[in-house]
């Protein structure tokens, strides 16, 4: 959470920084704020609310945009609510050094009275204004240069990081360090630049040279002179690794579309074929993922696979274990992240864990990886973004190539990630012997149709619209799914909560009855998936039971039912598929609708309140 830029060269940074800070608004927007040095001064402009408002602010008065050097930061609070005070950057005791922080400093109450006591003030709630005055305590004692001070420092400090660090006496350099949250720096040519930022999207434009520091990795960047990269710990100096970029500007932009999770609901047929291709060769009946080929042993031998995420991500894992257990036959168990990793949980050499995770930066899974490993297990990642924490910390593991996901609720994320599982569980069954050669190639065949279908399906799109229309002051809705489709429900109900801030809740069709009954009125709307191929005439009694109690019903149908037809509200139909492979299409029609509503609510769809895109604390 929180986004950082950086920059330090040649060029005016106010407009790098300020641009870059609203392509990392994503990951927190409580509150923004830049930190400029002109030569003679430091210029600090932070305000609550987006970067928009900071923008006005500096708008108002032009010198605070001035330097050649600067750092920015957008916020996702966690310690101190947010407001002015409490935006970043943030300044030391002298007015000397300046911050910006990702992360959380656990020990920050100890180190806070420690420097109380040796005459500290604190302006703000934060740790991380503690963080920065606790470097300036290390450099007066040791009298050394900024770049040992911050080392220092951090060899203090309990939590996780990503920082960057200006020292007004030495204004020719900007130092970086970070453990436990991401942080890139950004190349120019001839060492004449260079840019600092939670993720590569800031700079695209400006340089496709990358560096991306390893955790608990400290860089000094200095003008002319380069990155030195050191390990914390040990002051060991590390060899850098230039990583080229394939990221591109026309990927991070909205490209004519009003929100990004519009964009990104539409990118889904395209995200799913990038997903798969090169993976699956249906005329061979083989199918090719090196992660899994290279440790198959692991998972024929393995015991018992167990999912591990978060969010949006978790209930793609439920679909996967639909999947597995049904095509594979090894048993799966689907789990919290933010629960496994605390619950003491058995663990074995003989289970395989894989965690999922769209960003690759998510606390907990990380966390859960972590714990898995340490306990002999071979962790399996299934990972958006390419490089990310949770990419380098596994075992093995696949991506899932959907591109970048800016919305910060997930939707094509969801549905790589079930295509990249549908593509495990298919693996793993025709190696134990569980599939045969044509029923793969007939699963193979549907599943690459599936992009079609998403294309017509997104054609009800004025459909859906019309539904939300007639829902969209709903206080509380419910979402029905059974087998396959159960996590479905959930899905539905977790985007139309994030989004419209509507409460939703996701049941298994058949539990309506254990308790969430008692809800239906005439004013609930009940969102239920009713397709031909999954324990259809269960979920038609389920309908019918929600018809007596005068419930309005909203059915996703197989193209040509009848039969829920008559009884429901409302139908949207989607096109036939294998059971296995439906979620990939009863989802879309929720995540239009969540948009739809959310729009006609006029709430900020792809910046939607308290939340942010990558949650780098638990
Ligand atoms: C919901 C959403 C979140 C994420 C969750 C895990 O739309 O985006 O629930 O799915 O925070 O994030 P990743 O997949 O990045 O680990």
């Amino acid at each position: 959470m929180c986004g950082i830029t950086g920059y330090i060269g040649y060029r005016e940074a106010y407009p790098i920084i300020i641009n870059g800070l609203k392509r990392l608004e994503y990951r927190g927007y409580d509150s923004a704020g830049v930190m400029l040095y002109d030569g003679k001064e430091i210029q600090l402009s932070k305000t609550k609310g987006k970067v928009s408002d900071l923008e006005e602010i500096t708008n108002k008065e032009p010198e605070r945009k001035k330097g050649n050097i600067g750092i920015g930061h957008t916020r996702w609070a966690t310690h101190g609510v947010p407001n002015n005070v409490n935006s970043h950057p943030h300044i030391s005791k002298s007015g000397n050094l300046v911050i910006v922080h990702n992360g959380i400093i656990e020990n920050y109450d100890t180190l806070r009275k420690e420097l109380i006591s040796r005459g500290y003030t604190f302006k703000s709630d934060t740790d991380s204004e503690v963080l920065i005055n606790l470097i300036e305590e290390v450099k007066t004692q040791e009298n050394c240069k900024l770049g040992q001070a911050v080392q220092l420092a951090l060899n203090n400090v309990i939590g996780a990081y990503s920082i960057t660090v200006f020292d007004k006496t030495k204004p020719n350099e900007l130092v970086v360090a970070r453990l436990g949250s991401p942080i890139a720096i950004g190349v120019g040519e001839n060492n004449k630049e260079f840019f600092i930022a939670s993720d590569a999207s800031p700079f695209i434009e400006y340089t496709k040279d990358a560096i991306y520091l390893e955790d608990e990795e400290l860089a000094i960047i200095k003008i002319d002179k380069g990155i030195k990269v050191r390990k914390i710990k040990d002051d060991s100096m590390v060899d850098t690794h230039i990583q080229k970029l394939k990221l591109s500007l026309d990927q991070i932009e909205k490209g004519g579309y009003d929100h990004f999770m519009l964009k990104e609901i539409h990118e889904q047929p395209k995200a799913i074929i990038d997903t798969y291709r090169g993976r699956m060769l249906p005329n061979e009946g083989i199918i090719r993922m090196s992660g899994i080929d290279n440790h198959i042993n692991k998972f024929l031998n393995a015991e018992r696979i167990i999912i591990v995420a978060c969010g949006t991500s978790w209930h793609a894992g439920l679909v996967g274990e639909y999947l597995i257990e049904d095509k594979a036959r090894i048993p799966v168990e689907v789990e919290y992240a933010s629960e496994f990793r605390y619950r003491n949980p058995i663990i074995t050499s003989k289970d395989v864990v894989i965690a999922i995770s769209q960003s690759g930066e998510t606390a907990d899974t990380l966390a859960a990886i972590k714990l898995a490993k340490s306990k002999g297990a071979f962790v399996f990642g299934i990972c958006n973004v390419v490089g990310s924490s949770i990419a380098r910390e596994t075992h093995a593991g696949a991506y899932t190539h959907a591109g970048p996901e800016i919305g910060v609720a997930s939707t094509k994320a969801f549905t790589t990630q079930i295509t990249v599982l549908a593509l495990i569980s298919l693996k793993l069954a025709s190696k134990k012997g569980e599939i045969s050669k044509s029923e793969l190639r007939t699963f193979m065949q549907e599943m690459q149709l599936i992009p079609k279908k998403i294309e017509s399906l997104l054609k009800v799109d004025n459909k859906v619209k019309e539904i939300a229309a007639v829902y969209k002051e709903a206080t509380n809705c419910l979402y029905l799914g059974r087998g396959f489709n159960f996590p479905v429900a959930l899905e539905g109900a977790l985007k139309l909560k994030e989004i419209s801030y509507i409460h939703a809740e996701g049941y298994p069709a058949a539990e309506m009855k254990h308790g969430p009954i008692a809800l239906i009125d005439e004013n609930m709307p009940i969102f239920v998936i009713a397709t031909r191929k999954g324990h259809y005439e269960k979920v038609v009694s389920n309908i019918q039971e929600i018809k007596s109690r005068s419930g309005k019903i909203i059915a996703i149908v197989t193209e040509g039912d009848t039969q829920v037809k008559e009884i429901a509200d409302h139908v949207i139909e989607i096109p036939e598929t294998v059971e296995a492979l439906t979620p990939l299409l009863t989802t879309i029609p929720f995540q239009l609708l969540s948009y739809h509503i959310a729009v006609m609510l006029d709430k900020n769809v792809d910046q939607p309140r308290n939340l942010a895109k990558s949650v780098t604390v638990e």
